[in-house]
């Protein structure tokens, strides 16, 4: 969570930072601020809130509009999901030491902050904030400045400082930090995401690499532990480990071997909303192509040797990621002798027993904080890891021994959608190579089946459920993840509260709660749970509940006891968990729209979760 930005280069960075902080605004969007380098001090904005809030009718630092011929601009800037103190402008970042000319912007939690702020203040230092970031910025004072009468003097390059202060602070992080009159960026991160991107005569760090397409699509991952300085120079990255080696001593081809420079193929208009209301919406209409993408990207030859040896499979995911990887157990202990255990990320690390087979993690972030923990605990029992993600280049692909990518494309809206159907590609082509292929056929045609449910009308659904102040969702077998997370989606962007049932639990206590203002989703196909899913139904509508099915429009069982059907073909299993998946985040976004929520970015939540 939060979002970090910096920039050096020939344009003003006051206005490229709150760009880029746009595109980083998915992470977490309660406060923002940003930092520039006057030359003599700092100019910030800091304040709770919106970027978009920001007047955009006057230039952002008037005094340092007269600086038009400077030719090099250095500035950082952050968006911040709050974990240490509320959102207020206090508490949002930059974060500056007692001198006022150290800045830094951090993404993370430093987790022994309690003492080492305890003895900053014996030191002498005073806190503005409640956050556990701003020690980075006095630890910083300490090893950069020499206190003289005249005022602080620099006894060492501020990467020098920077190096020395990583070695007392732990936890997970990424951060950049700039300084009065060195026009220099130095960055440095342990297991938070950090991308710099290479321009011509500009550089531009970011927490992912949204920020810096516009601007070049050449981009470096610096590994944990390096010291990345950019200057206008060039950049210099000080890999962890070398000692006291100069940080620029390193000739530009050494540096080129040990840092690939990747060049990406995602364009500007990928991260734009396209003529869409929403980001979720256009990401769902762009579902049938991810899947088909997701679907062909994996082949017997792709798949790492490993899962179809290993008899047993660990998987280990959150939220939305864990509901696909229930649909993959699922399927994969039906369709063939291998044994699945399927664990939470947040869990994980209490499990007492030893890992088993192959550890599996899927994480469309590829950062989520649990999911990348899991794959260390993997290592950590010589287990082989597969990381199935979204995202080249994330800490996970790093970790992995193995990484299955889902092509899905960025996903913006916070709230997971084509995502989960590319994580559910993968998964459920996985199922079909690792069990002899039973279904490949019908799940090569799959995406085309989404396109019908994308024109389907919700209204109706809709009115019943914008009324509610709690529902349920239920399903059988398979289709008990599915509602799972058609319940998690309504939840998160519309704020009603759904709870996800297997429909034969639904007795077994929460039928007390059933009342005519609870409406029930329910995935009704035809299947081997058919005639007992209708009679559940039939005792829900009982208990005077409005009962929304996702089922066959004609089927008679189901027009008796309906308030409303979601009309779904029934065309095959696989199919089938696609369909109604895609239905149900459909319905989950017009609920929202008709209660005028902020869909794209719902309350208290940041969409990639960088902290345990
Ligand atoms: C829900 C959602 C979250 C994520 C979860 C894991 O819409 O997006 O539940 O699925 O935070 O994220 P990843 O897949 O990035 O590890």
């Amino acid at each position: 969570m939060c979002g970090i930005i910096g920039y050096g280069g020939f344009r003003e960075a006051g206005p490229v930072l709150l760009q880029g902080l746009l595109l980083l605004e998915y992470r977490g969007y309660d406060s923002f601020g940003i930092a520039v380098d006057g030359g003599d001090r700092l100019h910030a904005i800091k304040r709770v809130g919106r970027i978009s809030d920001l007047p955009n009718d006057k230039p952002l630092f008037p005094s340092l509009a007269s600086d038009g011929e400077k030719n090099w601009h250095v500035g950082i800037g952050h968006t911040r999901w709050a974990t240490h103190g509320p959102p207020s402008d206090k508490n949002a970042h930059p974060h500056y030491d007692c001198t006022g000319k150290i800045a830094i912007v951090h993404n993370g939690i430093i987790e022994n902050y309690h003492p080492l702020k305890e003895q900053l203040i014996r030191d002498g230092h005073s806190f503005s904030s409640d956050t556990d970031s701003e020690v980075i910025a006095h630890l910083i004072e300490e090893a950069y400045f020499e206190k003289k009468e005249e005022g602080p003097i620099p006894k060492r390059r501020l990467a020098e400082a920077v190096e020395i202060v990583t070695g007392k602070i732990f936890g997970s992080y990424a951060i950049l930090v700039t300084a009065v009159g060195v026009d220099e960026i130095v960055a440095v991160r342990s297991s938070g995401p950090l991308v710099l991107g290479i321009g011509d005569s500009e550089f531009i760090f970011a927490s992912d690499m949204l920020p810096i397409i516009e601007y070049t699509n050449r981009v470096v991952y610096p590994d944990d532990g390096d010291i990345v300085c950019v200057t206008n120079s060039g950049y210099h990255i000080h890999r962890k480990g070398d000692g006291k080696r100069a940080l620029d001593s390193r000739s530009e081809a050494e540096r080129k071997e040990e840092y690939p420079i990747t060049v990406l193929s995602l364009t500007l208009q990928q991260v734009k909303k396209g003529g869409y209301p929403h980001y979720m919406l256009k990401e769902i209409y762009e579902e049938p192509e991810v899947l088909y993408q997701a679907v062909h990207s994996l082949t017997p030859d792709t798949i790492p040797q490993i899962l179809l040896d290993e008899d047993y499979i660990t998987v280990v995911a959150c939220g939305t990621s864990y509901h696909a990887g229930m649909i993959f157990a699922h399927l994969l202990e039906a369709m063939s002798e291998k044994i699945v255990k399927l664990e939470i990320g947040s869990e994980f690390k209490y499990a007492h027993s030893p890992v088993r087979g192959v550890l599996l993690t899927i994480s469309q972030s590829g950062e989520t904080a649990d999911t990348v923990a899991a794959v260390r605990r993997g290592g950590c029992f010589n287990r082989e890891t597969v990381a199935i993600t979204n995202v080249l280049g994330s800490s996970i692909t790093r970790e992995a021994d193995h990484t299955l990518l889902m092509h899905a494309g960025p996903e913006i809206s916070v709230a997971a959608t084509k995502s989960f159907i590319a994580q559910l590609g993968v998964l459920l082509q996985m199922v079909n190579i690792m069990s002899g292929e039973i279904c490949g056929e019908e799940l090569s045609h799959v995406h085309k089946a989404i396109v019908p449910i994308l024109s389907l009308s919700y209204d109706a659904a809709v009115d019943i459920c914008a009324h509610s102040e709690h529902m349920f969702y239920v399903g059988r077998g398979v289709f008990y993840p599915v509602v799972m997370e058609g319940a998690l989606k309504l939840k998160e962007i519309s704020y009603i509260h759904a709870e996800a049932y297997a429909a034969g639990e639904l007795k077994h206590g929460p039928f007390a709660l059933l009342s005519p203002e609870t409406p029930v989703v329910a995935v009704c196909l035809p299947g081997p749970s058919y005639a007992v899913m209708t009679g559940n139904l039939k005792e829900i509508k009982a208990r005077g509940a409005p009962l929304i099915v996702l089922g066959d429009p004609h089927a008679p069982e189901l027009i008796d006891i309906a308030d409303c059907i979601i009309p779904i073909k029934h065309e095959g299993m696989m199919t089938d968990i696609i369909t109604t998946s895609v239905a149900l985040q459909l319905l989950a976004y017009y609920v929202a729209v008709k209660l005028g929520r902020d869909i794209d970015k719902p309350r208290n939540l940041a969409k990639s979760v960088t902290v345990e």
